[in-house]
C-alpha cells in the first residue's frame, strides 16, 4: 500500500515538474548543438535557424558545434544530454543513416530523442577543383572510372551526407576512389578550393558561392528538379545518372524525455522561424527550402525519420562495400 503511495505521489510531482516546465521556459541561453565542424552547411543552416527561434523564443540560442564520426558524435552528446529544453540539436538525413552505418551506436537514432520539427529541404552538388580536367557531367563521370586510383572525394565522415552520396554515386558508376574524411564539409571545401582534394558531393548551402565566384566547378545537382538558385547546372537524373536523387534534410531535435510543454514551445517556434521572410530568402539563396508550417512538427519529423531509416538501410546494405 505504502509503495502506491509513493508512486502516485512520485507521479503527481512529475507531473507538476512538467506542467511548470513550460511556464518559465526558456529562461537561460539555449545551446544548439551541430555535429559538424563550424563553416558548414549545417552550421549556416542552424545559424539561420537560431537566429530567427531566438526572436521567437525572447531568448539567445548558441551554436555548439561537435563534429567527428559523421555527426554522431554531436548526436550523442544531445542524447545523454539533460531533457530541461537547454540542449537542442540541428542533424540532418544522417541521423537516418547512422544505424546502418555503425555496429555500435551510443544512441537510438529514434527512441533517444524528442523529435521537433523538419526544418528544410536541400540539395547537394557534384563539385570539384577548379583545374579538374571535366567540362560536362559526362566528362566528369569518364574521367573518374578512367582515374579511379588517382581521384580522391572529400566527405564529412562515414554517415554524413556527403558520405551517403558518395556511397550511391560510386555504386551508380560502380567505381570505387579514395575518400577523405574531414570534420564537416566547411573544412573540406577549404581543400577543395586550395586543391588538396578533386571532389566532393556537397551541399549547396555550402558550395553555390563558391560556385557562383568560380573558385570551384559543378556538374551536377542530386534533386530531381533543378535549383532555382542553380539553374544551368542540370540534375545528375538528367545528365546521365538515372533516378539518381538525394536531398538533404535537416530536423530540430531534443533529448527524450524533454517536457511535453517545452516540445510544443520550441515546435511553435520552429513554426514562426520557417515563416520569417528573411530566414526563407536566405535558405532559398543557398538552395534549400523551408518546409511547410504541417512538416515542422514533431509527428511529421517522426514519419519521416523512419521512412527513411527503412529506405536507406536495403540500400547502404548493398553498397556498403563503397563505405569508403
Ligand atoms: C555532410 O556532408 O553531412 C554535411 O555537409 C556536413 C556539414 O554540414 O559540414
Amino acid at each position: 500500500m505504502l509503495k502506491k503511495i509513493a508512486r502516485s505521489v512520485a507521479w503527481i510531482l512529475v507531473a507538476c515538474a512538467a506542467s511548470t516546465a513550460g511556464a518559465q521556459y526558456p529562461d537561460k541561453v539555449i545551446t544548439m548543438i551541430v555535429p559538424f565542424a563550424g563553416g558548414g552547411p549545417t552550421d549556416t543552416i542552424a545559424r539561420i535557424l537560431a537566429q530567427a527561434m531566438s526572436a521567437a523564443l525572447k531568448q539567445r540560442i548558441v551554436i555548439e558545434n561537435v563534429g567527428g564520426a559523421g555527426g554522431t558524435i554531436g548526436a550523442a552528446r544531445v542524447a545523454q544530454s539533460a531533457p530541461d529544453g537547454y540542449t537542442l540539436l540541428v542533424h540532418h538525413i544522417g541521423h537516418s543513416v547512422a544505424s546502418a552505418l555503425y555496429r555500435k551506436l551510443p544512441y537510438d537514432p529514434i527512441a533517444d530523442f524528442e523529435p521537433i520539427g523538419l526544418i528544410n529541404d536541400g540539395a547537394q552538388t557534384f563539385v570539384a577543383r577548379d583545374d579538374f580536367p571535366a567540362s560536362n557531367f559526362k566528362e566528369y563521370l569518364d574521367y573518374i572510372k578512367a582515374n579511379k586510383d588517382r581521384v580522391n572525394m572529400a566527405n564529412a565522415g562515414i554517415g554524413s551526407a556527403s558520405h551517403l552520396c558518395g556511397l550511391l554515386f560510386m555504386s551508380s558508376i560502380e567505381t570505387e576512389v579514395m575518400t577523405i574524411p574531414y570534420k564537416g564539409t566547411g573544412p573540406a571545401m577549404n581543400d577543395l578550393l586550395g586543391g588538396a582534394v578533386d571532389i566532393m558531393c556537397d551541399q549547396s548551402a555550402n558550395a553555390i558561392s563558391h560556385i557562383k565566384s568560380g573558385k570551384i566547378k559543378v556538374y551536377a545537382v542530386t534533386l530531381p528538379n533543378r535549383l532555382a538558385s542553380l539553374r544551368d547546372v542540370p540534375t545528375a537524373a538528367e545528365a546521365g545518372l538515372a533516378g539518381f536523387s538525394i536531398s538533404v534534410w535537416h530536423a530540430l531535435y531534443a533529448p527524450k524525455d524533454t517536457p511535453q510543454p517545452i516540445i510544443e514551445q520550441l515546435t511553435v517556434a520552429l513554426q514562426t522561424a520557417l515563416k520569417d521572410a528573411n530566414l526563407k530568402q536566405r535558405y532559398s539563396d543557398l538552395g534549400a527550402e523551408a518546409v511547410s508550417e504541417n512538416r515542422a512538427t514533431p509527428e511529421a519529423l517522426t514519419r519521416q525519420l523512419k521512412s527513411e531509416i527503412d529506405r536507406w538501410e536495403p540500400i547502404i546494405k548493398k553498397i556498403k562495400g563503397y563505405a569508403g
